[in-house]
């Protein structure tokens, strides 16, 4: 059985913590995460100006600090369960958790920047797939079906529904264009705190599992292959690829449950969240 808790609007609330009911927040709470999600997506926007053949990752870490720092945020990645980035930078076939090392970007990869940032007790939590130079062209419909995934699975979010629509919109949509959906990984409540209850699962059977309340506040990321589905770990125990070395792209949201849908808190105000901005752009041109 589920269970749901209400959380008193408190953001300052600093003992709030992960539990195992879902927690159900109100009208401040959403306040909190539109200015924890404008930022991180803000951020994500600048990331942009940084992807180029030649950056190392490594500058896209120190970028997100310094922004994180000029902003009074905090990244929620540096030092969460002994992981010592700022963000995620995961290039290809790595799936999700790749280091932002030394390692130089090259043309025609692609690559995943997960940014969360906390913001008065709140966390955003974000990512985007960049693509770097000229991408090919499976690359660039791998980033398209990743995107088009997780927003048929955010389209799936209202009250009522419940968390297996979610998955199958998302599994559904994604091998309908020949593409798999890795299992390992899934989205998570957030809200203040950082990994929460429930697990939001990339596949699943409709009308099936934990119905969807208003109040509910949490992420869809799904991790979208174009070969199989399976992924192994490296020897740095966080770095996950896939096993057949196929690529892989990935786009989350932070999102919150409405009386009659979803609101996203993770929009760009540049609107640079979603593929394919910079041919739309120079098409109106
Ligand atoms: N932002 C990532 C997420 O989507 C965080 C990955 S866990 C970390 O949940 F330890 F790498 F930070
Ligand atoms: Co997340």
């Amino acid at each position: 059985m589920d269970t749901y808790i209400y959380v008193t609007d408190a953001p300052k609330d600093r003992n709030v913590r992960r539990t195992e009911s879902i927690k159900l927040y109100g009208p401040e709470a959403f306040e909190g995460m539109r200015r924890a999600g404008a930022l991180t997506a803000v951020c994500l926007d600048e990331v942009a100006d940084l992807v180029r053949v030649g950056t190392p990752l490594s500058d896209i870490n120190s970028f997100v600090i310094d922004f994180a720092k000029q902003h009074h945020a905090r990244p929620a990645t540096l030092g969460y369960e002994g992981y010592e980035y700022a963000c995620c930078t995961s290039v290809n076939h790595v799936v999700c958790h790749g280091f932002p090392n030394a390692k130089k970007l090259r043309d025609g990869d692609i690559v995943n920047v997960d940014v969360a940032l906390e913001v008065d007790g709140w966390y955003g939590d974000s990512s985007r797939m960049y693509s770097v130079g000229r991408p090919k062209r499976a690359a660039e419909r791998l980033i398209n079906i990743a995107h088009e995934a997780m927003m048929r699975g955010i389209e799936a979010v209202r009250p009522g529904a419940r968390l297996g629509d979610i998955g199958f919109a998302i599994q559904h949509y994604a091998t309908s264009e020949r593409c798999s959906v890795v299992r390992d990984f899934c989205g998570h409540g957030i809200g203040q705190v950082f990994h929460d209850a429930p697990n939001i699962l990339n596949f699943g059977r409709p009308n099936t599992g934990t119905e969807l309340r208003e109040g509910m506040i949490f992420t869809i990321e799904p991790m979208i292959n174009i070969g199989n589905p399976e992924v192994k770990l490296l020897e740095d125990n966080w770095t996950a690829v896939t096993r057949d070395r196929s690529l892989s792209a990935q786009f989350e949201h932070s999102i919150g449950v409405t009386a009659d849908g979803f609101e996203i808190f993770t929009l760009s105000p540049k609107c640079l969240h979603a593929p394919g901005v910079d041919l739309l752009i120079s098409a109106s041109e």
